[in-house]
């Protein structure tokens, strides 16, 4: 038994997080409907995955905003009018200010490059790499007003092997994360994974208390 949960997607660029979860949606293994894409980058190449695919788009880009706190206000009434159950983020490069975070407290989702509660913010590969780390990999975690600093929900981690670059991190990245969001959202939609409005976390009827490792 699952219900079809109702997702806002915020992006910023290419989008394939995004496509990862419409070829779940159509492939009938996620129980979701994207009832809005929202973008703060008019250029973002996941706006054309949209299109292709149907898909509601709202454009706001921060630029036509005088400040932070007015574009959070956009953004807000704009999700608010979308009712959705969740809010993914999926490559959204904006910070969420806390009054857009309490409005749509323990419903934001956000996928994360690296193994949090290590490498919170930018360029997360190059920054183990010049650390020397032996692996690295993708967090899936709820967004509190702290920068990439939420409960995380979902982990999978990778080997970092002798002479491996960026791009090589990036790859072995993005194969797991286009596999985890989905999984994640459909385990929602299944109440497998169960988030209460007050927080607290379950996980096959227990409360969580470690992230769940993905398995592939
Ligand atoms: C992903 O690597 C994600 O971890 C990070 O931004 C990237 C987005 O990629 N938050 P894409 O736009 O989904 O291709």
């Amino acid at each position: 038994m699952s219900r079809t949960l109702r997702l806002a997607i915020l992006i910023s660029g290419s989008g394939s997080n995004l496509q990862a979860i419409i070829d779940a949606i159509e492939a009938g293994t996620l129980n979701a409907q994207i009832e809005c894409v929202v973008c703060n980058n008019p250029k973002a190449y996941g706006l054309q995955r949209a299109a292709r695919h149907g898909l509601p788009v709202e454009v706001i880009d921060h630029r036509d905003y005088a400040n932070r706190q007015q574009y959070d206000d956009a953004l807000r009434s704009t999700i608010q009018s979308i009712e959705p159950d969740y809010i993914v983020l999926a490559g959204y490069m904006r910070i969420l200010g806390s009054k857009f975070v309490t409005a749509f407290e323990h419903r934001i989702l956000n996928i994360h490059p690296a193994l949090l509660p290590d490498y919170k913010g930018l360029d997360t590969h190059a920054r183990a790499l010049a650390n020397g780390e032996t692996e690295h990999g993708v967090s899936i975690h709820l967004v509190t007003a702290e920068l990439d600093d939420g409960p995380v929900l979902l982990q999978a981690s990778y080997p970092i092997e002798a002479g491996d670059k960026v791009s090589d991190l990036q790859a072995r990245g993005h194969y797991l994360e286009h596999r985890m969001y989905p999984q994640l959202l459909s385990w929602i939609s299944e109440n497998k994974l169960i988030i209460d409005n007050d927080g607290q976390i379950h996980y096959e009827q227990a409360q969580l208390q470690e992230p769940i490792r993905f398995v592939d």
